[in-house]
């Protein structure tokens, strides 16, 4: 048999890459590139190779996850838990997606990769990939008892390593795990799982500064949207990758988008992580301010509603389904007026409105204005509360209140 396995060059999948073949498995490595930082794109194909694998490849999904995955998110709002922004949660139906366009390539029926049970990454990958492809076969190493037996702890993989002459990086291991790529990147295990632990002060964090030793004076960045999606950084036209490239780097310099937090993963437990998405933070901040004066106030109260949800469903790894492709639709459709431009000043952390225009803007100064004259009548608002008032009068005449 043969199978695809989402390869990462690091220890736990080129063990994995290994013991497949032990498995008796002809395995296809494929290394997704979302931009998580990665030494040297050739070192990692030759890695693969001197694992065994049969063929390796590197696919870039980065242009691909920014647009047609991190974007749809962003246009929702959706934040887990009203804070995460899902940089993780968002990659991974991406990968499975990646992967199995590999497996039918080269005819493999069964996918592997290297997620725990005990987190919420097994859950995205496969059921995206069940999603994707009923039939395909999901390989968990962790989730095997025979393998956790074979390999529990680092030493064990290690060891298995030397043994199979697949080479080790001789990494400082960190005091906790990360997962990068262009949106995020996540710290989670290890000494944060103390929450009494300063996490900001634990993680030596990769795209931000801290808001401490961020400039003195702020700094400005105007974007442009286009219904929903934004498209300028700075006067300068971007594809989706590197508007989140561009607001990355200015996010990061000013401290802005970390954050710390206690969130429910899917499978039950409470858990401890730390966040940065200089970008995406500032992204979130600019679409808000940009439909506050496009949008019609009942489409975005309705949205508000439903946010939470598509959250939920984009951690738990709900992507590839009837609901969120419903809820996809009407994101889109709801954005169609969303066009307009934000500037924002970032100042140690913080991202303050400075201006915002559109040419689709619902705002009249006319009608809102407290000045005298305007087109607003206030007589009409006799009528208005007279008759939102009826209920209460009623109650109030049934039932006094005591005050
Ligand atoms: N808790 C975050 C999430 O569920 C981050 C997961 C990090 N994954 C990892 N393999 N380090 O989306
Ligand atoms: C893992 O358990 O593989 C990483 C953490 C998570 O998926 O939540």
């Amino acid at each position: 048999p043969s199978c695809v396995l989402a390869y990462s060059g690091g220890l736990d999948t080129s063990v994995i890459l290994g013991w497949l073949q032990d498995e008796g498995y002809d395995v296809h490595a494929v290394y997704v590139d979302l931009g998580q930082p990665c030494e040297d794109r050739q070192a990692i194909l030759q890695k693969a190779k001197d694992c065994g694998a049969v063929s390796a490849r590197i696919v870039d999904g980065r242009e691909e996850m920014c647009r047609d995955f991190a974007f749809p998110v962003l246009q929702w709002q959706a934040k887990y838990e009203s804070i995460y922004l899902l940089g993780t949660s968002i990659a991974r139906p991406l990968i499975s997606k990646l992967c199995l366009q590999v497996a039918k390539e080269v005819g493999a029926d069964a996918y592997a990769h290297g997620a725990t049970g005990k987190g919420n990454d097994q859950c995205r990958f496969q059921l995206a990939a069940e999603a994707l492809d009923p039939t395909v076969k999901v390989i968990a190493p962790w989730r095997i008892e025979k393998f956790r037996k074979a390999f529990p702890g680092r030493t064990e993989l290690i060891a298995y390593c030397n043994e199979k002459n697949i080479p080790v990086k001789a990494s400082t291991a960190k005091p906790y795990s990360s997962d990068e790529n262009c949106l995020h990147i996540s710290y989670e295990a290890g000494e944060l799982e103390d929450l009494t632990v300063n996490g900001v002060e634990l993680v030596d964090f990769g795209m931000t500064v801290s808001p401490q030793q961020a400039p003195d004076k702020p700094e400005t960045v105007t974007i442009k949207v286009e219904k929903g999606v934004p498209t300028h950084v700075n006067g300068e036209k971007c594809t989706a990758l590197e508007v989140v490239t561009k607001l990355n780097e200015i996010g990061g310099r000013n401290g802005v988008g970390r954050i710390d937090m206690v969130e429910n993963r899917f499978v039950g437990m409470k858990s401890r992580g730390v966040y940065e998405a200089p970008g995406m933070t500032i992204l979130y901040d600019a679409l808000l301010n940009v439909e506050q004066l496009t949008l019609d106030r009942d489409l975005i109260h309705l949205r508000d509603q439903l946010k939470p949800i598509v959250a939920e469903d984009v951690y738990n790894g709900f992507w590839y389904n009837a609901k969120m492709d419903a809820l996809l639709a009407f994101i889109a459709n709801a954005m169609q007026k969303c066009t307009g431009e934000v500037t924002l000043q970032l100042y140690k952390g913080n991202i303050i409105v400075a201006s915002r225009s559109s040419e689709f803007s619902l705002y009249d100064e006319g009608i809102a204005t407290m000045e005298g004259g305007g087109s607003y009548n206030q007589d009409d608002a006799e009528g208005f509360l007279r008759i939102q008032g009826l209920p209460s009068r009623v109650q109030g005449r049934v039932t006094p209140r005591a005050y």
